[in-house]
């Protein structure tokens, strides 16, 4: 008898404690929808950009140029070269492959590259222009070969002023712990 009004109550208990699982859910950061969207030339920001995904629950979008680059397009010691041309017209939007069309449901967007000329890739400004990130979270992350962040996202705080901008984080080191203790210290 003893047993039977145990599992009654704990039967009487359950749909209570689901309720409140879902919401804690709700009010659970982890709840907002994440895209990690990225554009990089030889690999490195697209490492970081995987270990982001995977440590927030975000989906992955490549920001895919067109044609991809080649070494001799990545020479910034030749002033002619197609990144060194990009990089010098602040107005190039290169050509992307694909776009995000499902982008209005996501809540806080990632964008990460590679550090050109103290800048982002220009890839990067024509993803922002072809995409409705209003009223997101959107924060940058980046790789390079020692410069810092800030120059890139103070031109995106220029560009596009009414965007809600993250001071974003350079993340050549980034594993998974960092990644997660990042994503929970923002400002959500
Ligand atoms: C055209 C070009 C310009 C670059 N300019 C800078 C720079 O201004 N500062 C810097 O620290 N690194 C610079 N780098 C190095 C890259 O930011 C660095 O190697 C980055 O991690 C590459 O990322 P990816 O493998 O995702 O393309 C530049 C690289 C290229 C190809």
């Amino acid at each position: 008898m003893k047993r039977i009004i145990t599992a009654l109550l704990i039967l009487a208990l359950l749909p209570i404690s689901a309720c409140a699982q879902n919401k804690q859910n709700m009010n659970n950061d982890n709840y907002k929808k994440v895209l990690v969207a990225y554009f990089s030339a030889t690999g490195t920001t697209e490492r970081a950009a995987k270990t982001l995904a995977a440590a927030t629950g975000g989906d992955l979008f490549e920001i895919a140029p067109v044609p991809r680059y080649t070494n001799a397009d990545l020479n910034w010691h030749d002033r002619k070269s197609r990144s060194s041309v990009e990089m010098a017209d602040s107005k190039c939007r290169p050509e992307i492959k694909n776009v995000k069309t499902d982008i209005v449901d996501y809540d806080i967007v990632f964008i990460g590259y590679p550090i050109w000329w103290d800048l982002a890739p220009r890839q990067v400004y024509t993803f922002i222009d072809k995409h409705d990130l209003a009223g997101k979270l959107v924060v940058p992350f980046a790789t390079s070969g020692g410069s810092s962040i800030n120059g890139s996202v103070a031109d995106f705080k220029r560009v596009y002023p009414k965007l809600d901008w993250d001071n974003g984080r350079l993340v050549n080191r980034i594993d998974a712990k960092g990644a997660k203790a990042w994503f929970d210290s923002l400002n959500k």
